[in-house]
């Protein structure tokens, strides 16, 4: 596969993980578990926040979006609403964003990774020019790699399955980095479901085919597509809240920036 830039040579460490998810799934939760697992083992973590709208961080971040755009003023000066308030913070920042990378870079002997916390408005980061910008300026400098959470309790339900599948693929295919799935709150709901859905087409179309509001010709075409793009990834289930997973999570990572140095 080909990238939209050019990555120099770098080195493997540190690795970038760029947290995306839905509303509601978990991510700032799971941050905090990522990080609380990182300094108890050992591992040598830096946190960036890009979410300038947040109010409080459970976690400290080494770099801090809101201590450079002041999101509230922003919504004043340009007149605009919470999302445009966001959107346009994210732009200001990606502006700059040089600058985070060379404070990475300084950094970098001593960093394993460096944990990348987005807006929870995902379309703000996914769909903007400055979410590409930011996740190509890490990806042209490190090897990045892209955590899905997903809702697992939520996700048993097949169309809300297929939803996050098809967003999850879009991401996959717009930022061509490596992609891990981490199915959020296994103490609910164990993603053993979602591990079949994935590995069995038939059976997550036998699934699906229950649910009226979808046709069968569009999800048997859906179900090809997602059989397609579960090739292309690595999934593990994790808990922000009891801690389950925080092992395989970061396997996951690892031969995720293993597969990325093989391809860049
Ligand atoms: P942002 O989008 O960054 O605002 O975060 P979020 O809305 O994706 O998730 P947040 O971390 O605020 O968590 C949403 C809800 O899910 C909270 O009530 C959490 O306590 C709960 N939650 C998060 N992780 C888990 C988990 O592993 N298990 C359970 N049972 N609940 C969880």
């Amino acid at each position: 596969s080909q990238m939209a830039f050019q990555p120099p040579n770098f080195r493997r460490k540190p690795v970038v993980i760029v947290v995306i998810g839905m509303a509601g799934n978990g991510k700032t939760t799971l941050l905090h578990r990522l990080v609380a697992h990182t300094r108890m083992s050992g591992i040598r973590g830096y946190v960036l926040n890009l979410d300038p709208a947040v109010m409080t961080l459970p976690f400290g971040a080494n770099i801090d979006i809101r201590d450079t755009v002041k999101y509230k003023e922003v919504m004043k000066e340009f007149g605009l609403g919470p999302n445009g308030g966001i959107l346009t913070s994210l732009n200001l920042f990606a502006t700059k964003f040089d600058e985070v990378i060379g404070l990475v870079e300084k950094r970098a002997d001593d960093l394993d990774y460096v944990l990348v916390d987005t807006p929870g408005q995902i379309e703000i980061f996914t769909w903007s020019a400055s979410g590409s910008i930011i996740t190509e300026a890490f990806a042209s400098t490190f090897p990045t790699v892209v955590a899905y959470v997903l809702d697992t309790p939520r996700s048993t339900n097949p169309v809300t399955f297929m939803s996050n599948m098809l967003y999850a693929c879009s991401i996959l295919y717009k930022t061509r980095l490596p992609l891990v799935l981490a199915f959020n709150k296994i103490d609910v709901s164990h993603h053993q479901f979602a591990l079949e859905w994935m590995e069995d087409f038939e059976a997550f179309q036998a699934a699906i085919e229950n649910d009226k509001s979808y046709t069968s010709t569009l999800s048997r075409s859906l179900c090809l597509v997602l059989d397609e793009f579960y090739q292309n990834l690595r999934s593990v289930g994790v808990s922000a809240v009891t801690g389950a997973g925080m092992e395989d999570f970061f396997a996951a990572v690892e031969s995720s920036a293993d597969e990325y140095m093989e391809t860049y």
